[in-house]
């Protein structure tokens, strides 16, 4: 039986392991490597794409197919500037930053204090280390700039790099990318959306008329976001360039509670529908809230880095209708039939990070076992709906007849899903190829393939084998790798 290392369990080393993983499988690659890549943005390689689309497939349909409230859009990156203004990004979307006059290196100061108070937790000081965060945290909370200052002073936080302390003062700085559009001399400056969701409040209108839309109803997204993120680390944590999947939920004023516990009830439940246990799993309410909210919540997953925020849930009152219909001097409003009056809806936001959910999947799926023969094995335990490639097909070799038999099965089979063939190295390498790359299930054709119909399925996790005619294999990939398989649990 095999065990799981504890050596090789270890958070570093977990992580560490990923990385190496996600680049030399083909799932995410730094971008630009051939220039020495590019600081906290990313490519997706062949089987990181297909990941990242069937996750965005099965959120899309679990939102728009099982609820027929939801609909969905597509708006452009590049909005009006006034949108920005509107939203309260210009002014607020803000993390206060600091540089240091050695090193040169500049650190956003939340997480230069949190890292500074996690070492003296680790060093046995946890009383230290909470006061430091609640005087920390109530200078961010009030915007207290010199307040920040002083405390890097008198609890004297070093550069992690120069050990100085030599700091300059705090300042606010805007984390959205701003671009010019037209002929230089008369150019407009556009910003790049740090978030998908203006996308949907600008066309709120838009949609609820055009498709008839009751309220309570939804309107989802998919999209990328981008922000100037000066700390940018932990692999596709935190990147400059990113993907959003944002649900935007219009509601009748009052109702925020019952729909606020409702989207985190159905949310948490989509994650015990990928497989992930619950412990793995932290709800996480806000103390510190974004300018538009009024409640939020996180849904933290387990990283090897720590419980970390994969998505956020947020109650937004009628903040950003409001606002957009006092800068457009356009009525934002929805006639209620119930009410028999019109008024501007309140909004439950949900938000996730399509980046973070794909390194969350590999980050759960990375399994290394060790057996007693100490032997090593490492699978993708990736959920089979989800996986790149669903099924490998193998000849056992490639004479006698079984190549064009195993190719046979490959063309009747491809319109189905995404399949691999291959012939060679020996078929436990073709084994290993596959489970590192997370394909569910690996079929051979052998021998007795050419006297009874039947092919060996191999299953990724168990390694189990066990014979299925030929005419069984369609079905049984659909049942075990749809999407629908997946919907079916929510
Ligand atoms: N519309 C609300 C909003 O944007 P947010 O908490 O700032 O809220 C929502 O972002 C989600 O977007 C996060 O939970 C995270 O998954 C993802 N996200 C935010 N910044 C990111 C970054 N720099 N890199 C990768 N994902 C990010």
């Amino acid at each position: 039986m095999a065990t799981t290392d504890a050596a090789l369990d270890h958070p570093n080393h977990r992580f560490k392991a990923l990385i190496a993983h996600a680049q030399a499988y083909g799932f995410i690659y730094p971008s630009s490597e051939i220039y020495d890549g590019l600081q906290s943005i990313y490519d997706y390689g062949p089987y990181g794409v297909a990941l990242k689309r069937n996750l965005q497939n099965f959120w899309w349909q679990s939102m728009t197919q099982l609820h027929p409230n939801i609909v969905g859009i597509d708006a452009a990156i590049m909005m009006h500037p006034t949108t920005w203004q509107a939203s309260g990004h210009i002014d607020g979307f803000t993390d206060p930053m600091v540089d240091n006059k050695d090193s040169k290196k500049r650190y956003r100061v939340d997480t230069l204090v949190e890292e500074y108070a996690m070492q003296w937790a680790a060093q046995g000081q946890p009383a230290q280390a909470k006061a430091l965060m609640s005087e920390m945290e109530a200078y961010l909370e009030t915007g207290n700039l010199p307040g920040l200052d002083q405390l890097l002073q008198t609890f004297a936080i070093p550069c992690p790099l120069s050990k100085t302390v030599n700091w300059t003062p705090v300042r606010q700085f805007n984390l959205m990318f701003s671009t010019q559009v037209g002929a230089q001399d008369d150019a407009t400056t556009l910003y790049l959306r740090p978030e998908t969701a203006q996308g949907i409040f600008v066309n709120f209108l838009n949609v609820q008329k055009t498709a008839r839309m009751k309220i309570p109803f939804g309107i989802a997204q998919i999209g990328k976001a981008f922000r100037n993120e000066i700390v940018a680390r932990q692999f596709t944590f935190r990147m400059r360039e990113f993907e959003q999947m944002e649900m935007q939920f219009f509601i009748q004023p009052g109702t925020e509670t019952k729909w606020f516990d409702y989207w985190q009830t159905t949310r948490t439940a989509w994650y015990s529908s990928l497989g992930i246990n619950p412990e793995q799993i932290n709800l996480h309410p806000h103390k510190q809230l974004a300018h538009y909210a009024t409640a939020a919540v996180d849904i933290e997953y387990a990283f090897p880095f720590g419980f970390k925020e994969v998505e956020g849930i947020h109650s937004r009152t009628d903040f950003d209708l409001r606002s957009h219909a006092d800068y457009a001097k356009k009525k934002l409003q929805y006639f209620d039939p119930d009410w028999q009056r019109s008024y501007i809806p309140y909004v439950i936001e949900t938000s996730v990070g399509l980046d973070r959910l794909v390194l969350m999947l590999l980050s759960n799926g990375l399994v290394k076992t060790r057996h007693p023969t100490d032997a090593t094995r490492t699978y993708l335990k990736l959920p089979p709906p989800l996986a790149p490639i669903k099924a490998a097909i193998f000849p056992l070799v490639k004479k006698d007849g079984l190549a064009e038999k195993a190719l046979a099965l490959f063309h009747q089979l491809k319109y189905d899903c995404p399949l691999i063939y291959e012939e060679t190295p020996s078929i436990g390498k073709r084994y290993t190829r596959q489970d590192l790359i997370g394909t569910p299930y690996c079929i051979t054709i052998d021998y007795q393939t050419l006297e009874d119909e039947t092919v060996t399925v191999r299953e990724r996790d168990s390694m189990a084998q066990h014979r299925m005619p030929i005419a069984a294999i369609a079905d049984y990939l659909h049942t075990n790798t749809s999407i629908k398989s997946l919907l079916a649990r929510l």
